[in-house]
C-alpha cells in the first residue's frame, strides 16, 4: 500500500471529534498517529495539510449541553478548548482545526446539500427505527443487544423514532460504489476493514435519512427549516470546509481548488461505514472526486478490557501526559500497537517499554558514546564521513538501507515495524561497542580504529533520532543538540529547508562538526506506579 502522492502534497485528517465531553484516549490515539504521519511527510519535504477538529451538532451534543444547563454553543466552546489544549500538550502540529459550528462551514453545507438535491438524490419519506443517540445512527434490530441496548454504548438503550425525514438516495450508488472499490483495491485499509465494507455493501444499500425534526441543534434544511440536517451529513463536510484558507470566501469551488482530494482519512473502525460508504456516495452525488484512502484503526483496551465510563477503566490522556510526558505517550501508542489492530494499554508494560527502548537502549547508547568521545577524542567528534568507514562495518551494513526500509514501513503505516527496524540499529550499536571494546584499542594506541568505531556509533544514533523524530520530536531534538546539530524537529520551516531528507535519512551522510553539545540524559527512567508494581 503506497500512499499516493503524485504532486508532493499530502492532506490527512483525523475524525472531527464529538464535543459531548472532554477528549478521551481514543481521540488522542488517532490524533497522535495522524501527527506522526504528517511529520513523516514533512520530513520528506512534502507540503502537508493536517486537519483535525470537532463535530458539534446533533442530539448528543444538544443533550450534553442541556444536562449542564448551558446553551449548546457555550458548551461547545468550552469543550473545544480542552481538545486544543490536549493537542498542544501532545505536541500535535495540525494545520487546520475545523469546527462544524463555524459560519464558513454552514455555507459549504448549504451549497453541498443543494448540489445533492439537484442531482435528484434527496426526497422526503417516513423514518421508523431504533436510534442510538451516542452513535447518532439508526440501528437494525439485529444489531442491538438484549433489551435494545446499543452494542457500542452498552449502557445506552436505542430510542424508537417515527418521523418524517429527508432521505439520501444511497441505493442509487450501489453499483458505482462496488465498481469503485474493485478498481481501487487500496481505498479501504487494512484488508480486514475492506472486506467488512464489501460484505456490507453486497448485502444491499438502503437510503438513509439526512434530516431530523426533533433536533434543534443543527443547520436548518435550506428549503424546509422545520428540519435540521443530520449530524453526519454535516460533519463529513467539515473536512471540505477545512481546506479553505482562513480569509477565503466559503464556496465549494474555493475549498476544492488547491488541496482536494484528501489523501487519507484516519478513523476508528466504528465509523468506517460513514467514511467508506456514505461519504463516497455523497461525493459522487455532488459530482466530486473521492478521497484516496480510508484507514480504519482498531480500538484501545485497558488491561485487556474494553475502556468505558461504565466499567470505570477509562484512561485520562491529560493525566498520562502530566505523569510521563508527551514523547513517552506518543511512543508507546504508536510503537506498541500494530496500527489497524486493537491495542492494549497497561501501565507496567508502558513503563517497561519506555525504560527499555528510550532510557536503556537509546539513552545509554548516546551517553556512553559521548563519554568515550570525551575520554578518547578530547571531546571532539571524529572527523570522518561514512565513506571512510569500511564496508564490512556492521553498523554501516545495517544503516545503509535503513532509510529506505523505514520509509517503506512509514508509507505502509506500519509504524511499529518502522520502530523495530530503527531499534535494530540501536541495539546493534550497543552490541558493537561491547564487542569492539574501544577502551582496549585506545590503550593499545589504535586511535584511528577508535575513531572509526565512535563515528559509526554516533552516526547510528543520529540516524535513529532522525527516523524516530515523528514519534519523539523532543527527544530527537535533545539528541541532535548533543551531537552538535542545532536543528529543531518542531520547526516546520527548518525541517523542510535545513534537514534535507536525502542527506539526513542516510547512514554516513552526515559529517559532524567537532564541537559536540553538552551530554545530558535524553530520557529519565520511569518509575512504576506503586499500585502497579
Ligand atoms: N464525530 C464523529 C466523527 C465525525 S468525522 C466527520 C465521531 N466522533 S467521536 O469523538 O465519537 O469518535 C472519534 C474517534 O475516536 C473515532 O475514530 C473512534 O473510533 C475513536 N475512538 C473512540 N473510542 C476509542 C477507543 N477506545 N480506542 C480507539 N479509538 C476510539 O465518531
Amino acid at each position: 500500500m503506497n500512499l499516493p502522492n503524485p504532486d508532493k502534497k499530502f492532506v490527512l485528517t483525523t475524525p472531527l471529534y464529538y464535543v459531548n465531553d472532554i477528549p478521551h484516549i481514543g481521540s488522542a490515539y488517532t490524533t497522535m498517529v495522524t501527527d506522526v504521519l504528517a511529520r513523516w511527510q514533512r520530513l520528506q519535504g512534502v507540503s502537508v495539510l493536517m486537519i483535525t477538529g470537532t463535530d458539534e451538532h446533533g442530539q448528543k451534543i444538544e443533550r450534553s449541553a442541556s444536562s449542564k444547563g448551558v446553551n449548546p454553543q457555550e458548551h461547545c466552546d468550552q469543550i473545544v478548548s480542552s481538545f486544543q489544549k490536549l493537542w498542544e500538550l501532545l505536541n500535535i502540529q495540525y494545520d487546520r482545526f475545523s469546527r462544524t459550528t463555524s459560519p464558513g462551514h454552514h455555507a459549504i453545507v448549504n451549497e453541498f446539500f443543494q448540489r445533492v438535491y439537484d442531482s435528484g438524490d434527496i426526497y422526503l419519506d417516513r423514518q421508523q427505527g431504533w436510534y442510538c443517540v451516542a452513535c447518532e445512527e439508526f440501528k437494525e434490530e439485529r444489531e442491538l443487544l438484549t433489551h435494545g441496548y446499543c452494542s457500542i454504548h452498552s449502557n445506552l438503550k436505542a430510542e424508537w423514532r417515527d418521523e418524517e425525514n429527508y432521505f439520501f438516495r444511497l441505493s442509487k450508488y450501489q453499483t458505482q460504489l462496488e465498481e469503485f472499490y474493485s478498481s481501487h483495491p487500496d481505498f479501504i485499509c487494512p484488508e480486514s476493514r475492506r472486506n467488512e465494507v464489501l460484505s456490507f455493501v453486497k448485502g444491499g444499500l438502503q437510503d438513509f435519512s439526512i434530516s431530523r425534526v426533533n433536533v434543534q441543534w443543527g443547520f436548518p434544511v435550506p428549503a424546509d427549516p422545520k428540519h435540521t440536517i443530520y449530524v453526519w451529513f454535516d460533519a463529513l463536510l467539515g473536512y471540505v470546509t477545512a481546506l479553505l484558507e482562513p480569509d477565503q470566501e466559503p464556496t465549494l469551488e474555493n475549498a476544492l481548488s488547491h488541496w482536494w482530494p484528501i489523501n487519507i482519512h484516519i478513523i476508528g473502525k466504528d465509523i468506517l461505514r460513514f467514511h467508506a460508504i456514505y461519504w463516497p456516495a455523497m461525493l459522487m452525488s455532488a459530482g466530486l472526486s473521492l478521497p484516496r484512502k480510508i484507514f480504519g484503526h482498531g480500538f484501545l483496551t485497558k488491561d485487556g478490557r474494553k475502556m468505558g465510563k461504565s466499567s470505570g477503566n477509562t484512561l485520562d490522556p491529560f493525566a498520562l501526559i502530566d505523569r510521563y510526558g508527551a514523547d513517552a505517550v506518543r511512543y508507546y501508542f504508536v510503537k506498541e500497537i500494530d496500527f489497524g489492530q486493537d491495542g492494549d494499554f497497561n501501565e507496567t508494560r508502558f513503563v517497561n517499554t519506555l525504560n527499555a527502548d528510550l532510557a536503556n537502549d537509546l539513552g545509554n547508547l548516546l551517553n556512553r558514546t559521548l563519554g568515550m568521545i570525551k575520554k578518547y577524542c578530547q571531546g571532539q567528534a571524529p572527523r570522518l564521513t561514512g565513506q571512510e568507514i569500511p564496508d564490512h562495518n556492521r553498523l554501516k551494513q545495517i544503516g545503509k538501507n535503513l532509510g529506505e526500509k523505514v520509509t517503506h514501513q512509514y508509507s505502509e503505516l506500519h509504524f511499529n515495524v518502522a520502530c523495530e527496524e530503527i531499534l535494530g540499529l540501536i541495539r546493534s550499536s550497543n552490541k558493537f561497542i561491547d564487542e569492539s571494546a574501544p577502551w582496549s584499542l585506545f590503550k593499545q594506541g589504535q586511535q584511528s580504529e577508535v575513531e572509526q568505531i565512535l563515528y559509526a556509533v554516533l552516526e547510528s544514533v543520529r540516524l535513529s533520532a532522525y527516523l524516530l523524530s515523528p514519534l519523539i520530536p523532543q527527544i530527537s531534538n535533545k539528541i541532535y543538540q548533543q551531537l552538535g546539530i542545532p536543528l529543531d524537529f518542531n520547526d516546520q520551516t527548518a525541517v523542510n529547508q535545513k534537514l534535507p531528507f536525502h542527506q539526513h535519512s542516510q547512514w554516513g551522510g552526515y559529517q559532524f562538526v567537532q564541537e559536540l553539545g553538552q551530554a545530558d540524559p535524553i530520557f529519565i527512567r520511569l518509575e512504576l506506579p506503586i499500585n502497579d508494581s
